[in-house]
């Protein structure tokens, strides 16, 4: 589930916003996503503030280029650097760079290019999907008023030219699905300081991040799924207080996320850590103060002590940490966790807590029946012993729970929706268990 959710930018609505509008979505008793689907239309009648339109994807009315009227004659600059990525693409099965020709002056016009009417400057070069092979020319750069480059799911060979960090206005980098697209992500990129938008999903890139990465002051989405990028995750991080969307997933960063990781990055809605050999968080995440979606499945994380900072983020709801190795007692942190708020949870979030898959021994802890806004549980496959708590009752939002593959006995609490989710919650494992949905108890 979470793979098609994460393919998409999240759209962060403020609770500001929600407040502001006075809504309760259980004084409401509407489902959550009709209430936030009424506050979406409100909100996007509004402008531009709480809906972020930043994707690689056809939208050329949300991307801020207006082209005025008349027809703008294009610079030489603009016109040779075109040129020269033209020169280094050997093959264009499609022909869309057949009237990128030296002969016709008016580069303005060529397929792909949109120019600012007034400058004649070119701010915008979009060629996805067209089979293009050859490599990145390093000289593309001259386009210095670039606002806008998408060559997404192309063949491009080669490395992402250290030029590219000179592209002072880019504001969208959108070079995903290239497949031979390798080496690292140049120390240059320090210096893109309108960017907002960098996806560079399912490439090759490899080599640790740059430490200037935390210089990309406007940075608000940022797609570096599916790589082989390696190494801890720069402390410059911390500094991108404009990052909303962060996916790291699929990829081989290590160690520790480091404790400047959480200092600034007040923005921050959703990170994906997962499928990576990350072993821990920082301790103290009290300024994520919009942090409501974590995902570290995958990692090795060893113990439970090692992401306890979690409790410290104030809006955390969806957490997901299956296959992390954790080994021993029940996380003291999730007794410490704050209770997910709905009204402040954007609509792509489901309060969640997912630890299946670890090696977690003792007894389920009673304090997780104070999160009574939680969703789904899931907790299969691990050394559980002893009894569902009593307090669990109280967790009335449940639509998911899953305890199998433990070995739990006692009285599953005998109320909805304990007593109505199917048996395979419980069973197979848990041969102690009983009660509804399972046999009576003795
Ligand atoms: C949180 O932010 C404040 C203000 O920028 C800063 O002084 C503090 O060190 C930060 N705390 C952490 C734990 O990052
Ligand atoms: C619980 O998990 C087991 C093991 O993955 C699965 O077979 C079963 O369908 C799940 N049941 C529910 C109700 O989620």
């Amino acid at each position: 589930m979470h793979t098609l959710l994460h393919s998409s930018a999240a759209i962060p609505v403020s609770s500001s916003t929600i407040k502001k509008m006075g809504l309760d979505p259980r004084k409401l008793s509407l489902p959550r996503w009709m209430v936030l689907a009424v506050v979406l239309l409100l909100v996007s009648g509004r402008g531009s503030c709480d809906v972020d339109p930043l994707d690689c994807g056809d939208d050329e009315d949300n991307d801020g280029i207006v082209s005025t009227p008349g027809v703008p004659v294009c610079s030489s600059t603009d016109r040779n650097a075109l040129l020269r990525f033209k020169a280094s693409i050997s093959s264009d099965p499609n022909k869309v760079l057949h009237n990128w020709q030296a002969s016709r002056h008016n580069c303005c016009d060529w397929t792909g290019v949109t120019c600012d009417g007034a400058t004649g400057r070119v701010v915008r070069l979009k060629l996805p999907n067209q089979n293009l092979k050859g490599r990145l020319d390093a000289g593309l750069s001259g386009l210095s008023y670039l606002q806008v480059l998408i060559l997404d799911n192309n063949d491009f060979t080669g490395s992402i030219p250290a030029s590219f960090g000179g592209f002072g206005r880019l504001q969208r980098l959108c070079l995903s699905n290239i497949p031979s697209l390798s080496g690292p992500i140049p120390e240059s990129f320090g210096s893109l300081k309108s960017l907002q938008l960098m996806d560079l999903r399912s490439n090759s890139l490899s080599g640790p991040l740059p430490s200037s990465f935390g210089m990309m002051s406007n940075l608000r989405n940022l797609h570096l799924y599916g790589n082989k990028i390696s190494g801890p995750i720069p402390p410059s991080f911390g500094l991108l207080s404009q990052l909303y969307n962060c996916d790291l997933s699929n990829n081989r960063f290590s160690g520790r996320v480091p404790d400047a990781f959480a200092f600034g990055l007040t923005a921050l809605l959703n990170l994906y850590l997962n499928d990576n050999k990350i072993t821990g968080l920082p301790k103290d995440m009290r300024n994520l103060t919009r942090l409501q979606w974590i995902d570290l499945s995958n990692n090795p994380l060893m113990t439970g002590d090692s992401v306890e900072g979690i409790a410290t983020a104030p809006l955390i709801s969806q957490i997901e940490m299956s296959s992390c190795k954790i080994r021993g007692p029940f996380p003291a942190w999730v007794s410490r966790l704050p209770n997910p708020d709905f009204t402040l949870i954007s609509d792509e979030v489901t309060p969640s807590l997912n630890l299946a898959n670890n090696a977690i021994s003792g007894r389920l802890p009673r304090a997780l029946g104070k999160l009574t806004n939680l969703e789904y549980v899931n907790l299969q496959n691990n050394l559980l012993r002893g009894p569902i708590p009593a307090s669990f009752a109280k967790l009335q939002s449940l639509r998911g729970f899953n305890v199998s593959y433990n070995q739990l006995s006692g009285k599953i609490p005998q109320v909805s929706p304990f007593t109505t989710f199917d048996k395979s919650a419980y069973k197979p494992g848990n041969p102690g268990l009983c009660g509804l949905p399972l046999t009576p108890c003795k």
